[in-house]
């Protein structure tokens, strides 16, 4: 029996999607935790390529569970969207797909209250993804919020109507509003609630006790990453929700002594969508160079995202907050062909060098300090073992793992399920 987290490390997009997929089969369960539509995440198979929001990314593989857990927000809406789009793969999703009655719902007027609240801060806008994650949690944390479980509860439609009037008061307080259709958006809601109610709506924290009990393995899937965590992220730029492994246990009501693994989710290089603080973020023809070949577009809002150099100090951080046991790389063959390999190890900010995140990195200019390593030219997205690594490949790895001192278990070096190497270090549940 193992409970093992999954999560990313740095600006979320790490290929969260791809490796819980590919591990999906060392599993009986996959649990999301947090997040909800803003996620993106992206599976590629059989020629196929999935978008999953809300989901989890172990519902491609036959007979094993699926649960959306108590921390995520779902919207109704979005989810129909997704369940639709999930058809053409004759899943027996009714059986597969489990919905804890915790989960807080978006409304509609999340939606736009998120847009209205993004509209009023003008150039400090978070550059949200707009699909109401933000106002949605607020009132979870206000105790005002809608949860799966009221869907079925005879005063349904009052508790909707009571929130409903909040929002459209709150609404009032913003000067400028985004266009929206309130009767569309909730014809589009109330057809969503119907097709939820279809599913298996459950105590999802006692449906895992009780798994755990019988011995079966979980695994709990992380949305965004915790450069974005609502303590912990480059505060206020990061999502509403706690993306490190904390997170998990309240997210699904699992105990933190009974986690085992934490796999850390990291990009060979950077990226972030939105706005914020990204100290090693490129401007020239490197980093139009990794937005191409990585094709760097949001899997959600299709936004370019912003590209930059790995950056240590964040790195280091990120895997100390969460106790990362093991480290996944992801997209290392996006780098080849990078004549130099550029490192952050260190921050330089008003002449002061900083090893360790500093509290405030968003009004502070910082000049990020770097070690260059040479790179390699070979095509590595072929490789199938370890042993086929260009040596500058190997010596780039090395040199991760020495500074990180966590072992790089897994490395990614293409979209598809079978583009992952296992490392000979690695073993599932040891
Ligand atoms: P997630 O949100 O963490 O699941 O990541 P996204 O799906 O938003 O973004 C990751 C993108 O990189 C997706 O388009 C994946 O198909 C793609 N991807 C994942 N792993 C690799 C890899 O090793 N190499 C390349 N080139 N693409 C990858
Ligand atoms: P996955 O799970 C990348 C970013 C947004 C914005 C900030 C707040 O695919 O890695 P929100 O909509 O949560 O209010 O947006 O967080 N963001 C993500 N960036 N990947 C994600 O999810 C993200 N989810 C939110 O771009 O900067
Ligand atoms: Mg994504």
């Amino acid at each position: 029996m193992a409970v093992d987290i999954l999560l990313g490390l740095q600006w979320g997009d790490e290929g969260k999607g791809k490796i819980v997929d590919v591990l999906t089969k060392s599993y009986d369960i996959i649990a999301r935790f947090q997040g909800g539509p803003n996620a993106g995440h992206t599976l590629e198979f059989n020629h196929n390529k999935h978008v999953l929001h809300t989901i989890p990314s172990g519902i491609f593989h036959k007979n094993k569970i699926n649960i959306i857990g108590n921390g995520v927000v779902i919207d109704p809406t979005i989810f129909e969207k997704e369940i639709k789009g999930l058809n053409k793969y004759s899943l027996e999703l009714d059986k597969i797909l489990l919905i804890s009655k915790k989960a807080h719902l978006i409304l509609p007027t999340h939606r736009i209250l998120d847009s209205a609240s993004e509209i009023s801060k003008g150039k400090f806008k978070i550059g949200s993804t707009l699909k109401g994650i933000g106002p949605a949690y607020m009132d979870k944390t206000g105790r005002n919020g809608i949860r799966v479980g009221d869907i079925i509860s005879s005063d349904w439609k009052e508790k909707y109507a009571s929130l409903l009037t909040k929002h459209l008061n709150l609404l009032k307080n913003f000067k400028n509003l985004p266009d929206y259709d309130l009767k569309l958006m909730e014809k589009a809601f109330f057809q969503g609630v119907e097709l939820l109610k279809k599913f298996k709506l459950i105590d999802s924290e006692q449906y895992l006790h009780e798994e755990i009990l019988k011995g079966k393995n979980i695994l709990a899937e992380g949305a965004q990453g915790s450069m974005l965590d609502i303590d912990f992220g480059t505060y206020p730029f990061v999502t509403s929700s706690t993306t490190t492994a904390a997170g998990a246990c309240t997210g699904l009501g699992i105990s933190p002594g009974k986690i085992k693994d934490v796999y850390g989710i990291f990009k060979a290089y950077a990226t972030r969508v939105g706005s914020g603080p990204f100290p090693t973020e490129l401007f020239d023809e490197n980093g139009n160079k990794m937005s191409k070949i990585g094709n760097e577009f949001g899997a959600t809002t299709g936004r370019a995202r912003r590209c930059g150099w790995i950056d240590l100090v964040a790195l280091k951080y990120s895997i100390q907050i969460n106790g990362v046991t093991k480290l996944m790389m992801m997209k290392s063959d996006v780098l080849s062909g990078f004549k130099k390999i550029k490192i952050c190890n260190a921050y330089k900010i008003n002449n002061q060098i900083f090893h360790h995140l500093p509290y405030d990195i968003n009004s502070n200019k910082i000049e990020p300090l770097y070690e260059e390593i040479e790179g390699w030219d070979e095509d590595i997205s072929n490789i199938v073992s370890e042993k086929k690594f260009p040596k500058n490949f190997i010596n780039y790895i090395e040199y991760l793992e020495d500074k990180l001192n966590v072992p790089i278990a897994i490395i990614s070096v293409g979209p598809d399920r079978k583009q992952t190497i296992f490392r000979e270090n690695f073993k599932i549940h040891s």
